[in-house]
């Protein structure tokens, strides 16, 4: 049975680029193997200087991951530092980790540009992003496009670590979802938290409906027509609407005499009609906190006794034991 294993840091809400790009990914995958899915708290500590903030961040990701259909029956979701292992084997895998493989990691340049403090942490973050998945001989790891140089200097540290020591970890494999690698945020732009030009999960629909008004478009008078494949607008509800439906919403783009307004509040529709169910369920588990207790208890078992063994056997190969 193939192990999968994702994790998602808990720095803010999550907007519909995490469920697009990683969630509903992970989540349609558990049905395909062994699968572990955690809330990275330590990663976040890279960024998140609040413990009040990371508190409610880390429990808001385990009740969004519940509510959008993580199945706890079947899947591990765990906080990543109930097992504070992966810890020691960051520590391991970085004595073979070159400077050089770091160094030329897109993201410790994109986020210290964006603000955040340029620590040893946030540079030796792919290391611990590696010992996550390496931890639990993990072989597939569902993640947005973004994340796709983690997981090569992932596979570079494996190798390295079995040149030296011989086989001691199996490489895994990214699992990156091409039509919805990068979903666009309000401006066009990749959605991100750092660009504030998301659309969160789960608000209340007057702030959804105002959000989505305020998706930027251009000039184009109501009358004339537009080009559907430069909105992003049609970029977001393809990712909701049936291929019926798109196609009709495309060819209105191309008839003219429909404002971009009228397109939105489709749009808006659309995103509150797909997650109403799961707000019904994340109604029923924010009224039943010790619901979410129980699925993390039992996570942080499991994922421990799995990670206990690889350690082991890490460490023996090394020589610590
Ligand atoms: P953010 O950029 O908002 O800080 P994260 O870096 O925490 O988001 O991303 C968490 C997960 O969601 C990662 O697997 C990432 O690839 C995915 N993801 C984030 N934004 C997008 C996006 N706009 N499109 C597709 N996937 C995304
Ligand atoms: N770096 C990922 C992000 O920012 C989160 C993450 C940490 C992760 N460890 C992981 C994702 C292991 C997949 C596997 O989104």
């Amino acid at each position: 049975m193939i192990r999968i294993l994702s994790g998602i840091q808990p720095s803010g809400a999550l907007h519909l680029g995490n469920y697009f790009g990683m969630m509903r990914p992970a989540i349609e995958l558990q049905e395909r193997g062994e699968a572990f899915y955690f809330i990275a708290d330590y990663h976040a500590l890279t960024s998140v200087r609040d413990p009040a903030a990371l508190r409610a961040h880390s429990r808001q990701i385990a009740v969004d991951f519940l509510s959008c259909g993580l199945d706890p029956a079947r899947t591990c979701l765990f906080r990543q530092s109930d097992v504070p292992e992966v810890a020691e084997l960051a520590w391991i895998l970085s004595t073979v980790t070159p400077m050089g493989l770091l160094e030329r990691c897109h993201s410790f340049k994109d986020k210290t540009a964006h603000g955040i403090s340029p620590t040893h942490g946030l540079f030796a973050y792919p290391v611990l992003m590696a010992a996550d998945i390496l931890l639990y001989d993990s072989d597939l790891v569902p993640v947005g496009r973004d994340q796709k140089q983690h997981l090569e200097v992932t596979r570079d540290i494996a190798v390295k670590m079995n040149e030296t020591y011989g086989t001691l970890f199996k490489l895994p494999e990214p699992h990156i979802r091409e039509e919805v690698a990068t979903v666009k945020g309000l401006d066009g732009q990749k959605m991100s938290k750092s660009y504030h030009n998301t659309i969160d999960l789960f608000l209340p629909e007057k702030v959804l409906r105002k959000t989505i008004m305020g998706i930027v478009t251009d000039s184009t008078p109501v009358e004339a027509p537009k080009d559907p494949g430069q909105s992003t607008i049609v970029d977001l509800y393809r990712l909701f609407a049936s291929p019926g439906e798109i196609a009709d919403m495309e060819a209105r783009f191309r008839a003219g005499g429909t404002g971009y307004g009228d397109f939105k509040k489709q749009l808006f529709e659309r995103i509150l009609d797909y997650f109403r169910l799961m707000q019904a369920r994340r109604d029923h588990l924010l009224a039943h906190p010790e619901e979410v207790d129980v699925v993390l208890r039992a996570g942080a078992e499991k994922a421990r006794s799995v990670a206990a063994s690889v350690l082991d056997r890490v460490r023996a190969g090394v020589g610590l034991r």
